[in-house]
């Protein structure tokens, strides 16, 4: 199924002090937690009734997540100054110590959401020997976030081989040079490491190191949340059900 972008846009003409519309979203003013005016002050009955209004459309709707995916990609995209493709990774170690850092998101589709890494990092290490993982997205200025759970497996090397070679050639370089995560005596010492990798692959290609891997993380679950007015939220979660998605809305 496909989404009509309008229908869960957010586009809306509500109006109710501290929120306002702005490129068609609604959107807070500065006081990002406004809560309930004074209890039986008119203000608050109008209120009432705009939130009851309001809260009856659903902003969230049910059927392909990954379409909703795109659809929200698409519009934070166009919404976000920086690195909208930002999401959180979170791992574990086999023992279910977590770490969660930033990745980019860099190929994504029904068959999952990739990433690159150095395979000898933190992360690779802890995804090489428990691979399941999470991803989250918050786009601040949509309001929107997306949660992302499921195992995941390196892709294989000759995409790997494709986006490594679509990079900077500074950044094919740095990427030979980091010891990702492994402790560094002075930033001088990486430099110097980054400047041998430069006269190692003069004149010809950089090769993508080995351990320079994509994954792809398979989703079993994906929750959209959407910000309402007055912690309302709007959140669903859709979970693998056979070939197909079961979704459920769950309490904000
Ligand atoms: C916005 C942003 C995007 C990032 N993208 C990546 C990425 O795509 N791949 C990567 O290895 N590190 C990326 N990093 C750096 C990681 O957050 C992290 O510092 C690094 O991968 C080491 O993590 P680890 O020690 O947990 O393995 C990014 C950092 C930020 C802030």
């Amino acid at each position: 199924m496909l989404y009509d972008k309008a229908s869960f846009s957010g586009r809306r003409t509500l109006n109710i002090d501290g929120w306002h519309k702005s490129h068609g979203r609604l959107t807070r003013g500065n006081d990002g937690n406004a809560d309930f005016p004074p209890v039986g002050s008119k203000a608050t009955k109008n209120r009432e009734s705009e939130v009851e209004a309001e809260a009856s459309t659903e902003l969230v709707p049910d059927g392909d997540p990954f379409a909703l995916f795109q659809a929200w990609y698409d519009e934070a995209r166009e919404a976000e100054p920086n690195d909208s493709n930002a999401m959180a990774l979170a791992t574990a170690t086999p023992e279910g110590i977590p770490s969660v850092r930033m990745v980019l998101l860099k190929g994504h589709g029904p068959d999952g959401f990739i990433f690159y890494t150095n395979s000898h990092s933190r992360k690779g290490g802890e995804l090489l020997s428990n691979p399941n993982a999470a991803l989250l997205f918050h786009w601040k200025s949509l309001r929107r976030q997306i949660r992302i759970e499921g195992p995941l497996a390196p892709v294989d090397a000759d995409m790997a081989d494709a986006y490594f070679a679509s990079r900077a050639r500074d950044s094919q370089l740095g990427a030979v040079a980091s010891d990702q995560s492994a402790p560094l005596d002075s930033r001088a010492t990486f430099i110097r490491r980054y400047e041998e990798a430069k006269d190692r692959f003069a004149g010809r290609d950089v090769e993508r190191p080995p351990h320079w891997l994509g994954f792809r993380l398979t989703p079993a679950a994906m929750e959209f949340w959407h910000d309402r007015p007055y912690r309302l939220h709007e959140r669903r979660r859709f979970t693998r059900e056979g070939d197909g998605w079961a979704s459920t809305l769950l309490y904000p």
